[in-house]
This record gives structure tokens, sequence and C-alpha cells, in this order.
């Protein structure tokens, strides 16, 4: 598949304050769920490669979605960046970082947003020119405290803290200077998908894409 012009990961938090962590068990699920987003104001989508489908999710999603900017989540070895870029993925989340896969994903120019939840570990990608990280696991971590210890040696660093932000909480994250997006899996939740309830699915969308707005 022909993927357009790579991103700039930072672009990621310019279309809205969450990206949903996006778990698919049936691939007829994909494109409706996919539309059901968009329709709410969420247009940018990580589908978690934890599923058998997720690879044909991904395709079918960047196929037939135009409007939705999918990337692939769970990356975890150079195998998986390719995958995720064949299928037409525009961006890889991953939950920890390592040199392999940053090597994949320039080789294979695909963005990358990886997961951070220590200084050693924002050095890390810092060195490898790295300038937008998932704050992984957020809330298990060290949620807000931690993010803003993070912000004195990193002011340059910015996250989308994800793992355990709610609608409740998510509010608190986005109004950290260094935090633009935040992630998280409440949009879509199993019972809705199961249900076919798409309405259900852009109307937590919706409320998602108003959150953090003075
Ligand atoms: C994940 O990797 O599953 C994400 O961090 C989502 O976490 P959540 O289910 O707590 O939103």
């Amino acid at each position: 598949m022909n993927n357009p012009s790579p991103l700039n990961t930072l672009e990621l938090a310019s279309y809205g304050p969450v990206i949903p962590v996006i778990v698919i068990h049936q691939l007829s699920h994909a494109v409706p769920m996919a539309r059901a987003l968009v329709a709410g104001g969420i247009r940018v989508l990580e589908v978690t490669l934890r599923t058998p489908v997720a690879l044909s999710a991904m395709r079918a999603i960047a196929a037939e979605v135009p409007e939705a900017i999918v990337g692939a989540g769970t990356l975890r070895s150079a195998a998986d960046v390719q995958a995720a870029q064949r299928v037409g993925c525009r961006f890889g989340v991953s939950p920890g970082y390592t040199a392999d896969l940053g090597r994949a994903c320039l080789d294979h120019g695909l963005p990358l947003l990886p997961g951070v939840a220590t200084a050693s570990e924002v050095m890390t990608a810092s060195d490898q020119g790295l300038r937008f990280l998932k704050f992984f696991p957020a809330t298990g971590a060290g949620g807000v405290p931690l993010l803003k210890a993070l912000a004195g040696p990193f002011p340059d660093m910015a996250f989308c803290p994800t793992g355990g932000i709610t609608p409740a909480n998510a509010a608190d994250f986005l109004a950290l200077p260094q935090v633009k997006v935040v992630g998280g899996s409440w949009l879509t939740p199993a019972a809705l998908m199961e249900a076919g309830d798409w309405g259900g699915i852009t109307g937590l969308a919706r409320a998602a894409s108003a959150l953090g707005r003075a």
C-alpha cells in the first residue's frame, strides 16, 4: 500500500486532545468503528497489534476511512514495524523503546511515539532525536506528579500520557504544558463494539473531543 508522506508525530497532537487506543477482535467492526470515531471528531486512531485481525483492521481503515489517520500500537519488533507500514499505518506507538525498534521505524519511514516511564528512558529517546513520547503506564508510573517532575530537566520534551487515563482524570493531564494529547481505551469499550453501538462510540468520541477546552 502507498503511504502518504510521513508525518511528524507532534502533528498527531494537533487533531484533538485524545488518541483512542483500540483493540479490535472482529474485522467487521473496524470500518464502522473508525467511521463512528471520525463522526465524533476523533481522527487519529491507534489500533493495537494485540489480536489476530489487527493488521487486516488497520488495512481496512486506511483504505476505507480516508479521514482517519491510522497508526499501529503495541509495536515491539522490527517485524511489527514492517507489517504496520505495509498495511498503510501512518505512525507507530510502542509501550517502550529499543534501539532495534527505533532503527526499524527509521528504515521504514514510520514515525514512532515510543513509551517511556523514567528519566533514563526519556534520555535514551531524546538521544535518538525523539521529542514526543508516550508516558506509559501514566497513572501506574506516577501520574501528574511524575510528569511535573520530568518537566524540570526535560523542558523540550512533549508527552502523551496513556494507561489509566479516564474522562475523569484526562483534564488534569491535559492541563500540563508538556501534554497536548492523552491516549486511552475508554472510547471503544468492548461492550459497545460487540453490540455494534456505533452511535454510542460517536457519543464517547464527541465528549472526548471536548476535553481540556476551557
Ligand atoms: C494500553 O496500552 O492498553 C493503553 O495504555 C490503554 O490503557 P487504558 O486501557 O488504561 O486506557
